[in-house]
């Protein structure tokens, strides 16, 4: 079975596979697929109308089904690779291993936030941003200037105790698991996240970062703990809910997957 790793037990080999497999995929342009398809999302949803990727309950499973895809174009440069994960209640400084020239870089420079070190600075010719929110085609980072501090791990019990899974009006309005996990409301966990490494996380492109793939890998871990924590807390829509995705509707932009057919984890991967 398949394993995802918490990436700072990575082997030196580990990280470069990850990194080698990422750029592999940019270079062939698959990369920047993954990058328009979530930006497109991202624009699209709303809290009042149609609303799949974000503020609505299949944020959860939209992107577990968005990072298996990723895991699988990964794998078809290199079989062994897997997703590693971010606990950024651990690895969470801008000197932490996880920002360090052989893996992801590190922190952005300057008054335009460019990242110049590690494996997708623009000027190693490897990264140049394709799908992109403004003119600049590097990656940004402002690792903690964007006014948030990463989430502590009382911050992750807090929203792991909630029961139930989401609610009424099924949006970032929300009271329960799903919206504080994705960070509208209680201790936001997901989208702080998404702040304190600033720059292109910050956007709609926010997969245009790596670290993209980090932090939602340990998002979906969070997830498969909050069920084995709650296993009597299903999936909620699970009756037809306008524009929102209940437990057996098919999933744009895929369709031929349900929040259902991903519920259990196990079938695709483990946590480790
Ligand atoms: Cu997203
Ligand atoms: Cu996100």
């Amino acid at each position: 079975m398949a394993v995802r790793k918490n990436q700072a037990n990575l082997s030196d080999e580990e990280k470069k596979n990850f990194v080698d497999a990422v750029v592999k995929l940019k270079h062939q342009g698959q990369y920047d697929e993954f990058v328009t398809t979530h930006n497109a999302f991202i624009m699209s949803d709303t809290d009042e109308g149609e609303r799949t990727g974000h503020r609505s309950p299949s944020f959860l499973p939209w992107h577990r089904r968005f990072l298996i895809q990723f895991e699988q174009a990964l794998q078809s440069v290199n079989p062994s690779v897997m997703l590693p994960y971010w606990d950024w209640t651990v690895d969470n400084a801008a000197d932490s291993p996880l920002w360090s020239d052989d893996f992801l870089g590190g922190d952005g420079q300057g008054s335009d936030s460019r990242v110049t070190s590690g494996p997708f600075a623009f000027n190693g010719g490897s990264w140049a941003l394709n799908v992109r929110v403004d003119g600049r085609t590097f990656l940004r980072r402002a690792l903690g200037r964007g006014g948030e501090e990463l989430p502590t791990q009382a911050d992750v019990d807090s929203v792991l105790a909630a029961a139930t899974y989401d609610a009424p009006p099924w949006n970032s309005e929300s009271e329960g698991f799903r919206n504080s996990l994705e960070g509208w409301r209680g201790a936001n966990l997901h989208n702080r996240v998404h702040v304190w490494v600033g720059g292109n996380m910050a956007t709609g492109a926010s997969p245009n970062d790596p670290v993209f793939w980090l932090h939602h890998c340990f998002i979906d871990k969070l997830w498969a703990d909050w069920q084995s924590m709650h296993p009597e807390s299903g999936y909620l829509p699970d009756t037809a809910t306008p524009n929102v995705v209940s437990l057996r509707d098919p999933m744009k932009p895929w369709n031929d997957v349900t929040p259902q057919d991903v519920l259990d984890h196990t079938k695709f991967y483990t946590y480790q």
